[in-house]
């Protein structure tokens, strides 16, 4: 019985990856590490397990490894690293332009970059050749903004991380990738898209706006755009793919000039 590990897999983004592990076969059954579990969609109950704990706490992360291990098995094939964002109030801070508090910075390096490294050190060494490791990057890890200093910074962080256990795990065929999502409305764009927009009913708003500035092909992305992604990477059909960083962001990072043909 082949298995993964989603950090925070109990909604958004990290529930696309689940479905898509087990839509598309790359594993049989998923544990999932999420600070607040609910309980899956009912297609897919039974072959998803749900495992509290928090990614930024070693302690809390050994326990959930080793009862999944006890449950599931001693050798995990897949580890997605998907966990991260921040709370409403890291948003607000950063969207005011001005310093953050550094404990708002820490924070976000905590729960975006550290987490990914303080997981990996105690999957990897359960996992066996053939396993395939898959992190959550973002565009703002590759983009500079004025705003989310420290989420961007973490977030290159992970893809620095990302091309290094690559190479680290390369002779113990352990592969390693990272994708870079685009504007999702998740949770997390319900607090950004608030914080940018002037309220939470203006959210939404705020999280389309930038989707007709900033994306190219003109539509927001989706949960399940990330996780079949993330499936493909993780499969055997990418068995030669290893330390990229796939954007699934509608060309944001085409990276446009400002120039346009006049009508
Ligand atoms: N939504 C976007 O537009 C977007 C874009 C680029 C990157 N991302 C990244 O995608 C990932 C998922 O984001 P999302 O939009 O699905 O957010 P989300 O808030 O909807 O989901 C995050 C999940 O992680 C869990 N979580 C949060 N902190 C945790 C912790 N300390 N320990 C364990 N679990 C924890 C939450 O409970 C939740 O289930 C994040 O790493 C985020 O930075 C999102």
């Amino acid at each position: 019985m082949k298995y993964a590990i989603v950090t925070g897999g109990a909604r958004g983004l990290g529930l696309g990856i689940v479905r898509a592990l087990l839509d598309e076969a790359v594993v049989d059954e998923v544990a999932v590490i999420d600070l607040k579990l609910v309980a899956p969609p009912a297609d897919l109950a039974g072959r998803v397990h749900g495992f509290a704990g928090d990614v930024t706490s070693e302690a809390a992360i050994h326990a959930a490894v080793e009862a999944i291990a006890a449950q599931l098995g001693p050798h995990p094939t897949v580890l997605c690293n998907n966990a991260g964002g921040g709370e409403a109030n890291w948003f607000e801070s950063g969207t005011r332009q001005e310093w953050d508090g550094v404990e708002i910075w820490r924070r976000y390096v905590d729960l975006n970059l550290n987490s990914v490294y303080l997981v990996s050190k105690e999957v990897v060494p359960r996992m066996r050749a053939g396993g395939a490791i898959c992190n959550t990057s973002s565009i703002a890890g590759l983009l500079a903004t004025p705003i989310l200093a420290a989420y961007a910074a973490a977030k290159a962080g992970v893809i620095s991380y990302t091309r290094t256990l690559a190479l680290q795990l390369g002779p113990q065929d352990i592969r390693v990738n990272a994708v870079a999502p685009g504007l999702i409305y998740t949770k997390i764009w319900e607090e950004l898209g608030a914080a940018l927009g002037g309220g939470k009913d203006r959210a939404r708003m705020a999280f389309e706006a930038a989707v007709r500035a900033m994306v190219p092909l003109g539509r927001e992305q989706t949960p399940d755009d990330i996780g079949r992604t993330v499936a493909w990477l993780c499969s055997d059909k990418a068995i030669n793919v290893t330390g990229q960083v796939i954007a699934i962001d509608g060309g944001i990072m085409l990276g446009k000039l400002p120039l346009a043909r006049g009508e």
